[in-house]
């Protein structure tokens, strides 16, 4: 249902955890420093938790504690970061339109044409 309202077309797991994750320390280092994507980043909570931090308008951090059954669905082009709790675990579905791409870009990288947009359809907004 969601796949199909909002396009998606790619749909895979992810696991965090030190176990599950390779590379986990460096994985966990590079998902907490502030970055964008050019595309949405979605993630169905199926287990587990964590922390998704998003930059407000003003640029001031706002924490989302996600749980089973949270979806989130964060927009291009927005500065975010995510952490893992002290249960150090979190189960994802993580679904995309077209070929998954997750380079994340660190800040600052306002010159990027997905940044640009997302800060012209907030000035709208406002
Ligand atoms: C990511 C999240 C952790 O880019 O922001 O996968
Ligand atoms: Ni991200």
């Amino acid at each position: 249902m969601l796949m199909k309202k909002r396009g998606y077309t790619y749909e895979d797991l992810i696991t965090c955890s030190k176990e599950c994750l390779p590379n986990y320390e460096e994985k966990i280092k590079s998902f907490y420093a502030e970055h964008l994507h050019t595309d949405e980043e979605i993630r169905l909570v199926l287990e587990g938790s964590g922390y998704f931090d998003v930059r407000d308008p003003t640029d001031q951090w706002i924490r989302i504690q996600v749980t089973p059954g949270d979806l989130l669905i964060i927009p291009a082009g927005i500065y975010h970061r995510f952490t893992l709790d002290t249960k150090d675990f979190i189960r994802a579905k993580r679904f995309f339109v077209g070929e998954p791409v997750w380079t994340p870009y660190n800040r600052p990288a306002d010159d990027m044409a997905c940044r640009k947009a997302y800060v012209e359809r907030l000035q709208l907004a406002s």
